[in-house]
């Protein structure tokens, strides 16, 4: 266990920020001497992993951060048609995509270039360019830092749904390893934004899995800050969910709105295109901004605070619910 640990490398936003405690786990042995280490009872806890969805508000956080940084990916079973594999938490999440690709299976090609790490791809739900984890999770390894005990999701007991899932409420559950079905032949998912057209624009016409993973991160390297050069966590804020109506409103005004279908007949719309309308695209302000190429994604260029990306957020916020009566909610983990 270390004391007053810095957090800097450990948040892709790149904000100096101290934890009281910090102790990082790299066996089950480890994990269960946590589980009797008095101080982890007295504390708060934060289970931290790639920190590349998380914004510490206070430089200072007076609790105990845990991070757990198994590594290890084991194929558990084989048939015909699919592998059965364990990767643990600490294996870096866009590796094992790079692996699995290389290896010719199928289902995490589009997520390629995801920053982070494989046990925190299910707390949310990872999800890109028409894929989302929870299409190839067949169960998820915990335990209960409060009591020491295994448990197993299954799928369906991970509760997933857009950029949630159960863990966002279990927040004592170390997830130590993932359990994924990836098949041996699939059907490639070309069908979300510009994949078809940088596919043809390269004049591939049978795209293959590799195709599709190096146009991802194509699409992905042209939109979204690069991970460690400019603070950033992907997109700051979740996607706008409204009833029909509101939807109608808005596109009575702006007939070009983007929109996509979401659960019980509730409608998506695209937070990037509601902050880029209401003119904040490529707005700075001392050391932080929103990116110039995609506005979801506030960044912080450095030497700034996490206050400074707070008063952002709110002043966006704002601005997004007086234009178009839409309150849109953080997608990043506040703590
Ligand atoms: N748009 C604008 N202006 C912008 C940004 C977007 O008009 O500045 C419009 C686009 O033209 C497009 C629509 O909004 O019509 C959607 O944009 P995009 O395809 O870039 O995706 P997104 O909805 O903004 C989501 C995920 C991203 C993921 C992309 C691609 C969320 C919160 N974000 O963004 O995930 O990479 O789709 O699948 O759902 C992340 O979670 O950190 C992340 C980067």
């Amino acid at each position: 266990m270390e004391k007053n640990f810095p957090l800097r490398e450990l948040n892709t936003f790149g904000f100096d920020v101290k934890a009281k405690y910090f102790q990082e786990l790299k066996s089950m042995d480890d994990i269960h001497q946590l589980v009797d280490n008095p101080e982890i009872k007295r504390s708060q806890v934060l289970i931290l992993s790639g920190g590349s969805n998380i914004l510490f508000s206070n430089e200072f956080y007076d609790g105990f951060v845990v991070y757990p940084n198994l590594k290890g990916i084991e194929t558990l079973e084989e048939s015909d048609k699919a592998v059965l594999i364990r990767c643990y938490c600490g294996e870096v999440w866009k590796d094992f995509v790079d692996y699995t690709v290389s290896k010719n299976l199928y289902g995490l090609e589009n997520l390629a270039d995801i920053p982070g790490k494989v046990g925190a791809a299910p707390v949310q739900n990872i999800g890109a360019y028409g894929a989302e984890v929870k299409d190839t999770v067949y169960q998820v390894h915990t335990i209960d830092l409060t009591t020491g005990k295994i448990k197993i999701f299954s799928n369906e007991e991970c509760r997933f749904s857009y950029r949630n899932s159960i863990f966002k409420q279990y927040k004592s559950f170390i997830i130590f390893a993932v359990d994924f079905i990836l098949n041996k032949n699939g059907e490639l998912k070309l069908d979300y934004g510009n994949i078809r057209n940088y596919l043809s624009n390269n004049n591939i016409t049978n795209p293959t899995l590799k195709d599709v993973a190096s146009t991802v991160k194509t699409i992905r390297a042209e939109k979204l800050p690069e991970v460690g050069v400019v603070g950033s966590v992907g997109s700051f804020f979740q996607n706008a969910i409204v009833s029909e109506d509101k939807y109608l409103e808005i596109k009575k005004l702006y007939p070009e709105v983007p929109s996509y279908p979401a659960d019980n007949s509730f409608i998506k719309i695209p937070s990037g295109w509601l902050i880029d309308k209401a003119g904040w695209k490529g707005y700075r302000e001392n050391h932080v901004g929103v990116w110039d190429k995609q506005a979801l994604v506030l960044v912080h260029y450095g030497g700034g605070n996490p206050q400074e990306i707070l008063d952002l957020m709110g002043k966006i916020q704002n601005s997004v619910k007086e234009q178009f009566g839409i309150e849109i909610k953080p997608e990043v983990n506040i703590i």
